[in-house]
Formats: structure tokens, C-alpha cells, sequence
């Protein structure tokens, strides 16, 4: 049986609208009205508006996803049942109009996240830290990792590479990062993963994304990683240090942080050694109001 934490028929508002995860409301204590007897005005209901259709499609898809890795790693299903359960959930995402739905609707998102976008942070501090090469005739070889466009094209000094599950554009390569390989001395200058862990539903996957992009980060090269907020502000699980501290033991020291509103910015350089150091799934937060946002390393 699938634990009932994954309930389909839980109501959305239970789950993070960016982290896919569960996380218990507040619900606000009821107090009488005030006993005055000023008319109040009707509170008309909100607008639907498409932000909040968008937000809801990706929060959906991000609870499916994870109810799908939990199914497909459960061992204690027999072939059947989790044959069955899985063909349930592929037809519920595409219920909800599938990876193409989802792609469009992080596209808008992304419009949303005024003038701090994944490819302008990156760029800026490229240069802030003169990554950027003084001539252009070596170009750096970027790793654009679940790329919705090839954003960095414009950028002359930059040879990139932008791979998804789902390409929408022909700039962008149809691959899967946990399958994506470089011959030994061919490693990118700079990998970019922007709102890629948060999307894999399974911690020790996600993890797994974060140990293989030792394998594609150049030695002194750099590794860009964006993730919502909350991910890491409210969870149960993460919180800024303890996610920097997993980087470290994969040997990425952090050069640089920023939140948005809605996003965490870090970029690291590739200059340690591996640490034999694990980091379990372990309470950081104590509290109703967190959410169950992890990664294991
Ligand atoms: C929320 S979008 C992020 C798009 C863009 N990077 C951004 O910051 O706006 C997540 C994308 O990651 C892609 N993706 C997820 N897992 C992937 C994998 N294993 N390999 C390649 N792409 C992946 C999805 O197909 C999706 O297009």
C-alpha cells in the first residue's frame, strides 16, 4: 500500500505550491464578529487567475512525481500492483496536461521572477568573480540542465549545452541528466541546475543529481544551483547551511548566495576533495508549519 501521506485526494492547499511537499496550514482561531453595526462589505471571491492555475499544475506535478518514485522504489509491492499504480499515476499527470502543461507553466513562472532570473544571476556573477574569459577564444562549455530554452546562446563567450526530458525548443537536447555522461577530461566549465532537484520526487535522487555533477563539473569549475525558497527557508528537513554543508562533502565550497521572494541562488567552485559524509533525512525544524522538503546525500 502506498502510505496515505501521498493521498491524491489530500486538498491542495495542503501541499507547498513550489515544493510538491506536505506541510500543515495555520488555521487562523475563529473569533466572534464585532458586535458594531457598520454594514460589512461582501469580500467577493478571488479570481482564478492563470498564476494561480500555473501554480497549482506545477504543485500537482511535483506531488505526482514524488508519489511515483515512492511507488516505483517501494519493495514491499508486488510487480502487479505497482505496474497498476504507476499506469494510474502517469494518467493522472496526464490528467493535468503532462511535462508540456508543467514546462509552460514554469515559463510564466519564470516571467514572474522580475529581473532575477537563473541565466542573469549566472552571468552576473560569472563576472563579478572573472570567470568570464577576457577574449573569446576559449570559449566555457555551460551545462544548462533541465533547460526549458538556451538562454545563454546570446553569450559569445559561453559554449552551451542545454538538455531536458522534455525539450520545447530545437536548442535544447532531449537527455536525462542521471543518464548524461562526459568522457574524462571533457567536464563543463559550469554546470547549472535551476529548479531541476526540487522537480525529482525522491531524496536519495536528488542527492544522486547533486553527487553527479561531480562527474560533469570541471576540477575549479563552477556549479550553479536554484531552488525555491521554501525548499530550504521552511523546511522540515533543509535548511541554507545544512544544504551548503552536503555541497562541501561533494566538494563544492560556496562562493555566493542570494534569495528572491520566491528563489534560492548559490553558485560553487569545485575545488575540494570528496568527504566520505552522509546526511540522512533528520529533523532541523520542529513545528507543524514546515514543510517535508528533502535531500539525502
Ligand atoms: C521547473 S522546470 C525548470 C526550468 C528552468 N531550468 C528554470 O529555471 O526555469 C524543470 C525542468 O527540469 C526538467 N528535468 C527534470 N528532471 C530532469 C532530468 N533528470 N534530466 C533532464 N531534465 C530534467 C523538466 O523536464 C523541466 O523542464
Amino acid at each position: 500500500m502506498v502510505s496515505s501521506r501521498f493521498n491524491m485526494a489530500a486538498p491542495l492547499s495542503n501541499f507547498s505550491p513550489q515544493t510538491g511537499e506536505a506541510c500543515q496550514r495555520k488555521t487562523g482561531s475563529f473569533k466572534a464578529a464585532p458586535k458594531d453595526h457598520k454594514k460589512k462589505k461582501k469580500q467577493k471571491p478571488k479570481p482564478i487567475t492563470e498564476v494561480r492555475v500555473d501554480r497549482s499544475v506545477i504543485s500537482k506535478l511535483h506531488v505526482l512525481n514524488k508519489e511515483l518514485d515512492a511507488v516505483r522504489s517501494d519493495q514491499s509491492l508486488s510487480r502487479g500492483t505497482k505496474q497498476a499504480r504507476v499506469s494510474q499515476l502517469e494518467t493522472e499527470i496526464q490528467k493535468i496536461g503532462g511535462l508540456d502543461a508543467y514546462q509552460a507553466a514554469s515559463k510564466r513562472g519564470a516571467c514572474c521572477h522580475g529581473n532575477t532570473t537563473t541565466s542573469n544571476w549566472v552571468i552576473k556573477q560569472l563576472k563579478k568573480f572573472k570567470v568570464k574569459p577576457a577574449t573569446e577564444e576559449k570559449k566555457l562549455r555551460l551545462l544548462d540542465v533541465g533547460a526549458l530554452d538556451n538562454h545563454y546562446q546570446r553569450n559569445s563567450w559561453l559554449d552551451c549545452t542545454a538538455i531536458d526530458l522534455n525539450p520545447q525548443t530545437d536548442s535544447v537536447i532531449k537527455a536525462d541528466f542521471f543518464d548524461f555522461q562526459v568522457v574524462e577530461g571533457c567536464e563543463y566549465d559550469i554546470v547549472v541546475l535551476s529548479l531541476v532537484i526540487n522537480f525529482v520526487g525522491d531524496p536519495k535522487k536528488r542527492g544522486d543529481m547533486l553527487r553527479h555533477c561531480c562527474q560533469l563539473t570541471k576540477e575549479n569549475g563552477h556549479l550553479f544551483v536554484v531552488l525555491p525558497l521554501p525548499c530550504l527557508s521552511n523546511s522540515r528537513y533543509l535548511t541554507h547551511k545544512l544544504f551548503c554543508d552536503m555541497l562541501d562533502s561533494l566538494g563544492f565550497q560556496k562562493l555566493c548566495s542570494h534569495d528572491s521572494k520566491r528563489l534560492s541562488f548559490f553558485m560553487f567552485q569545485r575545488i575540494g576533495k570528496r568527504k566520505s559524509k552522509s546526511f540522512p533525512k533528520q529533523v532541523v525544524r520542529k513545528g507543524p508549519s514546515h514543510n517535508n522538503f528533502s535531500i539525502i546525500v
